[in-house]
């Protein structure tokens, strides 16, 4: 297959055509390939990354088809201080969102693309997200000088030419322009992992739905069809057209009895998304299962049966990779056991990858994320913390049927969780969806490596999304009320939390596999048979509301787990206050009204509230 270096004949679109022309002129590469999507390309592009010392090519026996890639320790996660939403002007943006003037940004913005991708080439990339030809479906056509972002593309997203096939001659696309910022002069010789260290801009104009990243080829940075597209300009879109798309996994559960339920759930990063969509059944809920459809990103949109139906947008998992090992998360070992890519995992003596929790022991010697060698009790760690695997998402082996339906899956119930030490109760169900869109709203987690700032410290998350909404977060609150006012019967609502600890520092919920006692109790409540009790949060289950089968957990723990300090809660609502004051402006009335009732509540209950025994 020889390499295109003039737009294939099927890419009829003459403002792709000349979009990618200013673009040339513009970045000023030395060549340009319209990328195909096939594996000849795919598999071509490695080899050059593996000469070019970006890839290593891992052991075919153990990993097939696959690869590592170790990027500059500088460029190791999304940089949510150097992303901005330009809207025009600045109120649309929020005040959670950095912003410059559109105007202003533009200038920066050619200043630094002229002439930034010289001695490099520059790829075109067309790409779906979400099957190609759904109407939930949406395309981008993104240009880049990283055959890393390419091949990281094709498995993320469905890229390649039938997507000319689909936008014809005028349909509508995202344009997405990302380059490393590190241009080379004639005869410099690149480095392995090319990106800027002085800037790093992540751009979105969201009136216009465009995207400009430079100096980073990581990630959410980097891949602009995952955050920057199907998150923040996504958001945007669904505004304006009525639907949401959100950070959210979305899993079918089927019963014994044979009824399957689809339920979206929102963690912030790195607080278990991938783990909770891949959920695998315990012991003594044989007969249940649980199938994936996506596990980061959800679109969903009202139909004209009354239901909200969701998509994954995407087409591969970009997941965390420490902490996920057979035991952890076996679908996810399975997903990226053969042609995969590994970013900052370490390399093992026989060729393979590993990373921390992967096994109960580490191998005697390994090649850390760095390149350094690295031994059991060397003091550092040997993959970074936000290091990932990149797999198809066809590869795991509970992907659900109906994962590229074009018209999505029917959603019965929305769950919120971040990660809190304390003062959050496992599970609770909201009261109506006004109540459920507050509780979402003031989502809180606690930071993880992925985040900026100090590990441990807490940040208010609304509905997982602080970092990836493309307007103003009020605003988006009041998207989401007005969605489920149309709705005949809106998706129950749901929060959880897994991340409680004891005195010790110990978490007081086994977790993983276990979740799906919570999840049993969450569907059955979301298909109108299962049992809760008022409380002045919400509905609670007892302990006898849930499935114990196979699990050694008593009463006094669950209790535990389910009582709540109302002095805890009564200062957490002054923390909501404290955040929904930066929002004033456009914050809903409802919100208001949600915050005195759940006062009044807590005012009238007793020191400490819990379920009834
Ligand atoms: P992004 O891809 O960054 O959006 O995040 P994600 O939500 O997909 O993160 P992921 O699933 O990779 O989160 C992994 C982290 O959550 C690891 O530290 C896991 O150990 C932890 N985790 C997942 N499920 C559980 C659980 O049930 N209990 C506890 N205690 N930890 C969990
Ligand atoms: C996240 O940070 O929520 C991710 C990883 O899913 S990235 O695509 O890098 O944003
Ligand atoms: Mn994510």
């Amino acid at each position: 297959m020889p390499v295109l270096m003039s737009p294939p004949g099927n890419c009829q679109h003459q403002e792709v055509l000349d979009w990618v022309g200013r673009m040339k002129e513009l970045c000023q590469p030395e060549a340009i390939c319209w990328c195909d999507g096939s594996q000849e390309e795919y598999d071509r592009l490695c080899s050059q990354m593996v000469d070019a010392g970006t890839f290593i090519r891992l052991n075919p026996e153990k990993r097939p088809n696959s690869f590592l890639a170790r990027s500059h320790p500088d460029d190791v996660a999304r940089v949510e201080d150097r992303t901005f939403i330009c809207s025009r002007f600045e109120k649309d943006a929020g005040p959670t969102n950095n912003w410059v003037d559109p105007k202003e940004m533009r200038e920066r913005l050619k200043g630094l693309f002229t002439g930034c991708m010289k001695g490099r080439t520059m790829y075109v990339v067309p790409f779906s997200m979400g099957p190609i030809g759904s109407h939930i479906a949406r395309i981008g056509v993104q240009v880049t000088d990283s055959p890393y972002v390419v091949v990281s593309m094709k498995i993320m997203t469905r890229m390649g030419s039938a997507v000319w096939d689909v936008l014809g001659k005028n349909g509508t696309f995202v344009p997405c322009v990302h380059s490393v910022g590190l241009p080379l002069s004639p005869g410099e010789l690149d480095v392995p992992w090319p990106c800027n260290h002085k800037q790093k801009y992540i751009v979105h104009f969201p009136e216009d739905r465009e995207i400009w990243s430079y100096g980073s080829g990581y990630g959410g940075n980097a891949l602009l069809g995952k955050k920057c597209l199907a998150l923040r300009i996504a958001s945007v879109m669904g505004r304006d057209e009525g639907w949401l798309a959100e950070h959210m996994l979305i899993l079918g559960v089927e019963s014994p009895q044979g009824e399957k339920t689809y339920v979206a759930a929102a963690f912030p990063s790195a607080c278990g998304k991938t783990n909770f969509a891949m959920m695998i059944p315990p012991k003594g809920f044989e007969g249940w299962k649980v199938f994936t459809v996506g596990d980061d990103i959800a679109w969903i949109k009202p139909g004209e049966d009354g239901a909200l139906h969701a998509i994954n947008p995407e087409a591969g998992f970009f997941g965390v990779a420490p902490g996920t090992s057979v035991e952890s998360n076996s679908m996810a070992m399975e997903s990226c056991s053969k042609n995969s890519i590994f970013t900052n995992v370490a390399l093992t003596p026989d060729g393979d990858v590993w990373w921390e929790g992967m096994t109960e022991n580490p191998p005697e010697k390994l090649i850390d994320w760095t390149g350094q060698e690295w031994t059991p009790g060397c003091g550092r760690k040997a993959a970074h913390p936000n290091s990932r695997f990149t797999s198809p998402a066809s590869q795991c082996p509970t992907i659900d049927p109906a994962w590229e339906d074009p018209n999505g899956v029917p959603i019965k119930a929305f769950i919120f969780g971040g990660r809190a030490s304390q003062n959050q109760p496992l599970v609770y169900q909201a009261f109506n969806w006004g109540h459920g869109v507050y509780l979402a709203a003031t989502l809180g987690s606690e930071k993880t490596a992925a985040a900026a700032g100090k590990v441990g410290d807490f940040r208010r998350d609304p509905m997982a999304m602080l970092p990836f909404c493309g307007y103003h977060m009020a605003e988006y609150f009041d998207h989401w009320l007005t969605i489920g006012r149309k709705l005949p019967e809106p998706p129950r609502i749901f929060r959880v939390n897994w991340f409680a600890k004891d005195e010790a520092g110990q978490f007081m919920w086994p977790g993983y596999g276990q979740n799906m006692r919570v999840l049993k109790w969450i569907v059955e409540r979301a298909q109108g048979h299962g049992y809760g009790v008022e409380t002045p949060l919400g509905w609670m289950p007892r302990y006898r509301d849930l499935d114990w089968t196979g699990l050694d957990y008593s009463r006094e723990q669950f209790n535990r787990l389910q009582t709540l300090d109302r002095e805890a809660f009564k200062a957490q609502t002054v923390a909501h206050e404290q955040f929904f004051i930066t929002l004033k402006d456009k914050l809903p009335l409802d919100f208001l009204m949600e915050k005195e009732l759940l006062v009044s509540r807590l005012w009238r209950s007793p020191e400490k509230i819990a379920p009834p025994k």
